[in-house]
């Protein structure tokens, strides 16, 4: 899942233009970067491993050009893999986001070319050199894009299925994107490509085909209402920073919203499917425990396992689907799937336009803005908010979760008790434990230290073996009917020496150490899930690490 970009009719800026494209959109990938311009004729390019941070670009002015920041499938992180790559005649250059499933097959049929990497990507370069990018195109198999820059004829070519590609229409210049965010400083006229469409793009024009028919395509142009600025940093130190203190207004505006459309759809004996991947499964999981609770038939799955449901889903049931990206490849290829069963779709999604957007039948937007940080916050509890809002909850209670009256001091203490720690633990029951799930995430995904979930009954069955002394143990106890529970496993604990850290409305003499929580009924999630977000903020930041682009991850997954 990387990221390209590319312009074309630039007035001589296309270097730092694409440069700007890719920092905006190195959160998709940063194990290496680098960009290609033309100048008199002959194609200029830098490449370099490790993240962009704040670096220049030396290449020479030019009008045309495109950039790429990596997440490596296919070739070690080396300069050699690093995008974009040249073919033999160093006339055509390209950047691809995607696998080709085929790679090695085609380069058997390609033995008169000079390989310089061990890219997938390099392979299908030679290709479109050797039968032109329609042709080639058709013969590659796997979820891919691709942006190629033909200096011959300055134009840009760009393909895709599956993986996102968006064209920003400029004035006398066009721009090409994995997503949306970079394109907003330059334009908010978009064109979302779909799948099997080329796009011949000069500063000029934008023109459409289809790759199986050859035929032109009207381009359907949209108008977002969205601002760049929205995602300036501001006076926070990371965007995952940012992201935890945007919640308040979102979940404000989730609480009164009125999905009456899909509330319609809801019915008790309806059984509903919530898929989703990483946080957005977890998210899943409240929304089975919450509807279950409450007596509504519903099942959690994970989008990567959809098979075990595949012949059970009937077009009478329901599939409410979550991702923030709305581009997760294990997201779009099992709603791709289910969808042929006939079971209306819901889209619970934060980008307009994205592919799963496209192919739901109903749409929720989570209206959480862009959310850059790697571990995904905001989108989270937006998520809940709107499971919270569908059954009905009070909204004055899920609008007093969006308080977040918490006492960051403490916080930021315990995390410089427990930074050093190799395990933590944290424990949660019936609707808590898809919380303690991704409070134990976030905690693992920026600080790297090893904490695991647990449903707190499962704990005397085997891992309470792992605890030792001293070892930290979240306890979520909110007050509701697995308070006492809760208390008796926060002992168990405690007994073998371990360090109880209770997330809880009111204090008890089991804690070593109380973050207290408003009691809001099923809406205590919340806080409790943003004290985890922060408690994970801060581990990282006490242990030197960088919170938004932590290591081996990326915002999007749209590779299997
Ligand atoms: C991972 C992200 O790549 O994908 C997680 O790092 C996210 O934060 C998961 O939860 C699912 O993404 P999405 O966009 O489908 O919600």
């Amino acid at each position: 899942m990387c990221g390209i970009f590319g312009v074309v009719g630039a007035s001589q800026n296309a270097a730092q233009l694409v440069l700007a494209g890719l920092k905006k959109l190195e959160y998709r990938g940063y194990d290496s970067w680098g960009i290609t311009v033309k100048q008199n004729n002959k194609l200029v390019r830098e490449r370099h491993v490790g993240k962009i941070g704040s670096a220049q670009t030396k290449l020479p002015a030019s009008n045309i050009g495109l950039g790429h920041t990596r997440w490596a499938t296919h070739g070690g992180v080396t300069v050699g893999n690093a995008h974009p790559h040249l073919d033999c005649t160093e006339t055509l250059c390209l950047v691809h986001n995607g696998i080709v499933e085929n790679f090695l097959e085609l380069k058997q049929k390609l033995s008169g070319h000079c390989f310089q990497s061990e890219t997938d990507t390099e392979v299908a370069l030679h290709l479109f050199e050797e039968c032109g990018l329609l042709k080639g195109f058709k013969q590659i198999v796997g979820m891919n894009a691709f942006i190629l820059l033909d200096s011959a004829k300055n134009q840009l070519l760009t393909v895709k299925n599956g993986s996102p590609l968006i064209i920003g229409l400029g004035k006398n210049k066009n721009y090409i994107s994995s997503d949306v965010w970079a394109l907003l400083d330059h334009t908010n006229q978009i064109i979302f490509l779909e799948d099997n469409q080329i796009a011949q793009i000069t500063g000029k024009q934008v023109k459409l085909f289809s790759v199986k028919s050859n035929k032109a395509i009207k381009p359907k142009v949209v108008t977002l209402d969205w601002k760049a600025e929205q995602s300036r940093l501001g006076k926070f130190h990371h965007y995952m920073e940012k992201e935890i203190f945007d919640q308040p207004k979102i979940i404000t505006n989730l609480a009164s919203q009125d999905f009456g459309a899909i509330k319609k759809l809801i019915k008790p004996n309806r059984k509903t499917y919530f898929l989703g991947c990483g946080t957005a499964y977890y998210a899943a999981l409240f929304a089975e425990y919450y509807f279950r609770l409450n007596g509504f038939e519903a099942e959690a799955i994970m989008a990567s396992e959809y098979q075990k449901i595949l012949k059970l889903v009937k077009p009478d049931q329901l599939l409410i689907v979550l991702s923030q990206s709305g581009e997760t490849i294990d997201i779009i290829n099992s709603v791709k799937e289910l969808t042929k069963k006939k079971i209306p779709i819901v889209a619970l999604t934060n980008v307009l336009g994205s592919s799963l957007y496209r192919l739901a039948d109903y749409k929720i937007l989570l209206g959480a803005g862009q959310e850059v940080a790697v571990a995904s916050t905001k989108a989270f509890t937006a998520k809940l908010a709107i499971i919270l809002n569908l059954l009905g909850l009070d909204s004055g209670l899920i609008k007093a979760a969006a308080a977040l009256s918490l006492d960051r001091k403490k916080i930021r203490t315990l995390s410089q008790t427990i930074k050093d720690c190799d395990h933590i633990f944290v424990i949660g029951r019936g609707i808590s434990y898809p919380i303690a799930l991704e409070a134990a995430l976030k905690i693992k995904e920026v600080s790297y230290i090893h904490a695991e979930a647990y449903a707190a009954g499962e704990l005397k069955h085997g891992p309470i073996a792992l605890i030792d002394k001293g070892t930290p143990a979240i306890v979520l106890a909110p007050n509701d009917e697995t308070l006492t529970d809760m208390i008796s496993s926060a002992y168990e604990i405690k007994a073998r020496g371990g360090l109880i850290i209770g997330i809880s409305p009111q204090d008890n003499p089991v804690f070593d150490i109380h973050l207290q929580v408003p009691d809001l009924k099923q809406a205590t999630a919340i806080p409790m899930t943003v004290i985890a977000q922060l408690l994970a903020y801060d581990l990282a930041i006490a242990r030197g690490l960088n919170p938004d682009k932590p290591r081996n991850l990326a915002k999007s997954v749209t590779v299997k």
